[in-house]
């Protein structure tokens, strides 16, 4: 195990009708002036978003609102949330929402202070922001942003799609309250799960050895996903198995699953090209993309992967063709996908067309570095694995 620090410094808020405490926590972290962020139409709809404003004004808290983030979240609107925050002298910012929303969130409040272009952040022109202070009240368990250091946006001018990391970014506090993910279409549920579980696998496949304890509750999570998605879509009322994929939402990616090792993280640059290129959601890309990661990689450590086709899908391991175990974990995983009606091929999300040498270049910085830590993929393997996707 390696040394590590470990700093999840949120306040998570879990529970039936959390959502109603949203202005009680704000007074709490000394806001005066709020810009509620939201999406499209969801937490319109669903009463959400009034709930929310309706608990601010009860705690004496000014707020404006700002709805419209899509999901893939684009630069512009990033901008144009720098601009309206600096106009209204907003002090605190509250994303009610899923990645997108609190992505956006996340790249407004390292965007006011800077005199230059957000943009800079997540080209590598700058660095070390001071972040406006943010909450977060979940709709959607999937990206983990609700508790994660990182904010994904779009830059609309060449389709890239880029991360930035920023410890300060961290909500101050999330509001996970899992009857709101009721109203989740069955696709959206099935997406985030998808995208909690990369989370885990990206890190749990790691060249760090001995990493037990970290293994363990990774499987325990994963093992947790498994049962609770197909059971949240089948009754999407069913309060346990929301709850549990909310907080497995959170767990995956909060960094407690990374503790002491190094992981991955190949799949997300393959499939944040995708998801670019073709503006389809995070967690069906990686859908894809995980099998054919997997298959293109696993001989780098089979042991590993049998590990994981044992412990998470319970294969029988076959000591005689430990490469047979392997790959059955792989397909069990595919089939698991599958059963949650997700893509597993390209042709599966429409994509037809071959623009694997375009994002190879882009995921590699036109060839001039590798991706992944578990194993250095190159250009020419980035297009290996997209040939795989097909
Ligand atoms: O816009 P509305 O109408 O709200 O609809 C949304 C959206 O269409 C809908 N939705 C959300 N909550 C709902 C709901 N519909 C009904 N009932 C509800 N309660 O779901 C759709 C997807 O929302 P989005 O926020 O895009 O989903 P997700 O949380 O999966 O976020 C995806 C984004 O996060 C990034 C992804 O790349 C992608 O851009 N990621 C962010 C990470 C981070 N910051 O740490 C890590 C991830 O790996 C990921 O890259
Ligand atoms: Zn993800």
């Amino acid at each position: 195990m390696q040394n590590f620090i470990f700093k999840s410094p949120t306040e998570f808020i879990f529970g039936k009708e959390a959502e109603n405490q949203t202005g009680s926590y704000l007074k709490k972290y000394g806001a005066k002036k709020v810009l509620v962020l939201y999406g499209g139409k969801s937490a319109k709809a669903s009463g959400l978003l009034d709930r929310v404003t309706k608990s601010i004004s009860e705690a004496g808290i000014e707020y404006t609102e700002m709805g419209g983030v899509q999901p893939n979240p684009v630069l512009s609107k990033v901008r144009e949330g720098i601009e309206l925050c600096r106009k209204e002298q907003i002090d605190f910012l509250l994303a009610v929402g899923g990645g997108s929303v609190i992505d956006t969130m996340k790249a407004i409040g390292i965007g006011i202070d800077y005199e230059g272009d957000v943009w800079d952040y997540f080209c590598g022109k700058a660095s070390n922001p001071h972040p406006y202070p943010g909450a977060v009240v979940l709709t959607i368990p999937a990206a983990g942003s609700e508790g994660s250091k990182s904010m994904v946006i779009t830059n609309e001018n060449g389709l890239l799609k880029r991360g930035f990391d920023c410890e300060e970014s961290r909500s101050k506090f999330s509001i996970l309250n899992p009857e709101i993910t009721y109203t989740l279409p069955a696709y959206q549920t099935a997406c985030g799960a998808v995208d909690m579980m990369s989370h885990i696998m990206e890190r749990y496949f790691t060249n760090t050895p001995s990493v037990e304890l970290t293994d363990r509750m990774s499987e325990a999570v994963l093992k947790t996903i498994i049962h609770a998605a197909p059971a949240a879509i089948a009754n999407p009322s069913d309060y346990n198995a929301r709850a549990d994929l909310m907080w497995a939402s959170t767990l995956a990616h909060c960094d407690l699953l990374s503790c002491g090792k190094t992981g991955d993280w190949a799949s997300h640059d393959l499939e944040h090209e995708l998801s670019a290129l073709y503006g389809i959601a995070h967690g069906a890309g990686l859908a894809v993309v995980t099998p054919a990661w997997m298959k293109y990689v696993f001989k780098h450590d089979i042991p590993r992967f049998c590990q994981f086709a044992s412990r998470v899908f319970d294969v029988e391991m076959n000591y005689f063709n430990p490469e047979e175990t392997a790959l059955t974990g792989i397909y069990k995983l595919e089939e698991f996908f599958k059963k949650l009606a997700m893509p597993t091929r390209l042709a599966d999300l429409g994509i037809t067309d071959n623009q694997f040498q375009l994002m190879a270049a882009k995921t590699t910085g036109q060839g001039t570095h590798t991706i992944g830590n578990f194993a250095k993929l190159s250009e020419n393997d980035c297009c290996q694995i997209y040939e795989l996707m097909k």
